[in-house]
């Protein structure tokens, strides 16, 4: 079958799958404090059905695979899912994006099961401010898990951190230094105005530009390439250093051009952009008994449904990204 590719001619090869729409954290970007109404457990995709899309997806050309959440590792077993992915052909690059909590304890067996690589968020350096922006505690936790998955060679671990004004815009100095001592991609998100937080955004929101700028004034920064895995990051790096630094725009520049990911929700949509509601319902179709080329078809049709670009609007509240698998991670 014909390998994917949306209206715009731009290959889709990436799916991210988010896995839970549970987290264990309540970051102020994300969340509200008292959390949301949970997906029923029946509402749920099984392992063996995000297996399924995932071979019907690698038939039509998809090669990267994301587990993402809410937070991916408060679903029991990953592991589980992770060495069924693994074994998929065509599947060349297994990722996931956590929050990092649960990461030390759980690497060797997702490692053991076929894991590579892994994004952490991580926001700020200070226990007290994680507090605040997290709205529960975990940062021991999460610094243990980034040492660890560079201890276990995972390659390459990203840090994923979202700048915002008053709340860490004064750490960006410290975080881009982390780039100098660890082979790490650390890269400064731009915070998107999803639903409540939609009204602080407009005033905590710092352009990309305005965190490279005050980068520079540390020292010289020149383009690189991104590490492995691709994203909408831009790359960047001190000379000599062994990490990486890293901008995601999703409002200051179109980075919407070399889209070239596609979402599957915990509940078992296909989302064809991160936000809108362009979405196909799978569920229902592999749940009827579909095959692997009833899916494949499927997913070549809903092609016809994935917008150019995103149309998000600093302050504008846009709908929420739970498990619809989020942007950065
Ligand atoms: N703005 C930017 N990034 C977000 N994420 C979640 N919500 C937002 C938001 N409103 C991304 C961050 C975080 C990951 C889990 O999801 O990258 O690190
Ligand atoms: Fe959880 Fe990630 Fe949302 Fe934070 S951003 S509440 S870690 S899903």
């Amino acid at each position: 079958m014909a390998q994917l590719a949306d209206a715009f001619a731009r290959p889709i090869e990436y799916l991210r799958i988010s896995v839970t729409d549970k987290c264990n954290l309540r970051c102020v970007y994300c969340m509200p404090e008292g959390g949301l109404p949970w997906l029923r457990r029946d509402e749920i995709l099984s392992y063996e059905e995000i297996a399924q899309i995932v071979e019907a997806s690698a038939s039509v050309g998809v090669r990267s695979i994301r587990l993402t959440g809410g937070e991916p590792l408060l679903r029991r077993h990953l592991e589980r899912l992770v060495s069924m992915l693994a074994r998929v052909p065509g599947i060349e690059d297994l990722a996931l994006s956590t929050n990092g909590l649960l990461l030390e304890e759980q690497l060797e067996g997702l490692v053991a099961a076929g894991l590579r690589r892994v994004n952490i968020s991580l926001d700020t350096l200070r226990p007290d401010r994680f507090e605040s922006i997290a709205r529960r505690p975990g940062l021991d936790r999460v610094l243990a898990s980034i040492e660890a998955a560079i201890a276990r060679g995972l390659e390459p671990v990203k840090i994923n951190c979202v700048v915002m004004r008053g709340r860490n815009d004064d750490e960006v100095a410290e975080f881009a230094e982390l780039s100098r001592r660890l082979p790490v991609a650390v890269r400064f998100i731009e915070a998107m105005p999803v639903l409540e937080y939609a009204q602080a955004q407009r005033e905590e929101y710092v352009c990309a530009d305005e965190v490279l700028a005050s980068i520079r004034r540390i020292a010289d920064l020149e383009p690189v390439d991104g590490p492995r895995g691709n994203g909408p990051a831009r790359y960047f790096a001190f000379p000599g250093a062994p990490g990486t630094i890293g901008v995601i725009t999703p409002l200051s520049h179109d980075y919407c051009d070399r889209c070239n990911r596609i979402r599957l929700t915990a509940d078992g949509r296909l989302r064809l952009c991160l936000f809108g509601n362009h979405h196909v319902d799978l569920r229902t179709l592999l749940r009827a008994g579909a095959t692997r080329e009833e899916i494949a078809a499927t997913l070549a049709r809903s092609m016809a449904i994935k917008p150019e670009r995103h149309h998000l609007r600093l302050g504008e509240p846009a709908s929420r990204m739970r498990a619809l698998s989020e942007i950065g991670g």
